[in-house]
């Protein structure tokens, strides 16, 4: 197996909201190798962006980072200093934020926006950088970069912005790119389009990528393996096929049912009746237990360990064995 590029090991976040707390992240394990595409799959909340952002130093002033490491080439993110951080950011690993309309600055125009990270990361000097601009564009899909190097972003679609998003990403070819929902607000047939972008840009450049998303029918399209999250922990953990063949979680095996054919509008998760927990205070139990049909006493007193139950394939579950066998 290919060495891995990020090992994010044992993350717990939580944030001060003042009269309580939360617990966003708690004990997150996981890594991505070299060329991976790595889903991380959950409902609203259940922790992924906090999981990447953090280990990014991106998370707000109210969010703290109580354990774990998380190691890019073997140096621990978490340890580094401010700047270094941001010279890393941005060069070796490209962020395509969630919310596309806040991230790109609505009074620049998106040429000087994609050039902006070269000359930052001193990735190029100014002609060169122009120069890969204009081809970033041409990758992007985006007709006439010459001209359209001069628009502002209110000047585009959601889809083309999402493009000029990618491009900045890309701008510096990082080894990895961690994308935050990067097609939840476009309609479907531009969200293929989006993806099979992405998926071109990872072949060409040999580019790791995470691939955070609600919708798991996007996530089983698109990348090797695949981490379900909820309420901050790894419910289950295990290649793309095993989840569509053996999912081993009762959470994954909703997941997986509520895979509706692509070309549907609606690809909401909403497999299992009732909520996603936020979390108050550290997990005891299965945070699950109140949705699940598998539930016994055991499950609502003690904290189910992620596990291996067969090659690289992990699950937190107690009932693991007999939700397989229910499931084939
Ligand atoms: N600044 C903050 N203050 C308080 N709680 C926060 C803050 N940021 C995130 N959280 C909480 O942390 C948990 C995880 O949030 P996160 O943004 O990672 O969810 P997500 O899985 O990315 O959801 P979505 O699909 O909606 O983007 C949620 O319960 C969220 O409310
Ligand atoms: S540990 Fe129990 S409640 Fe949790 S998912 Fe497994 S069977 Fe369901
Ligand atoms: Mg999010």
């Amino acid at each position: 197996m290919a060495e891995a590029l990020l090992a994010i090991d044992d993350l717990r976040v939580q944030f001060d909201r003042g009269e309580d707390e939360v617990f966003a992240v708690n004990g997150v394990s996981f890594s991505i190798a070299e060329g991976e595409a790595l889903g991380i799959v959950g409902e609203s909340g259940s922790g992924k962006s906090v999981t990447l952002m953090s280990a990014l130093g991106l998370i707000r002033e109210n969010g703290k980072i109580m354990a774990g490491t998380a190691k890019f080439q073997g140096h621990d993110l978490l340890k580094m200093r401010p700047r270094q951080l941001e010279d890393i950011r941005g060069r070796d690993i490209g962020v395509i934020f969630q919310d596309p309309m806040t991230s790109l600055n609505p009074v620049m125009r998106i040429g000087d926006q994609i050039m902006e990270s070269m000359l930052t990361h001193q990735y190029a000097g100014r002609r060169e950088a122009f120069e890969r601009t204009l081809q970033l564009l041409h990758e992007m899909g985006i007709p006439e970069p010459k001209a359209r190097f001069r628009n502002y972003p209110h000047e585009f679609s959601g889809g083309m912005r999402q493009r000029i998003m990618i491009a900045i990403a890309l701008a510096c070819e990082p080894q990895l790119l961690i994308a935050d929902e990067p097609t939840t607000a476009l309609d479907v047939t531009v969200q293929m389009q989006i993806l099979a972008l992405l998926q071109e840009q990872r072949r060409k450049k040999q580019m790791s990528i995470a691939m955070i998303t609600h919708d798991f029918g996007v996530a089983t399209n698109f990348c090797d393996r695949i981490i379900v999250l909820y309420a901050g922990q790894i419910m289950e953990m295990a290649d793309t096929r095993q989840f569509l063949l053996q999912p081993a979680h009762p959470y994954t095996m909703g997941l997986k049912n509520s895979i509706i054919e692509i070309g549907q509008r609606d690809r909401q998760l909403s497999p299992i009746p009732g909520m996603a927990p936020t979390l108050t205070e550290p997990p005891k139990s299965c945070s699950f237990a109140s949705r699940c049909p598998f539930a016994t006493e055991r499950c609502r007193s003690e904290l189910p360990a992620l596990r291996e139950i067969s090659p690289n394939h992990h699950v937190a579950c107690h009932r693991a064995e007999e939700v397989l066998a229910h499931a084939i």
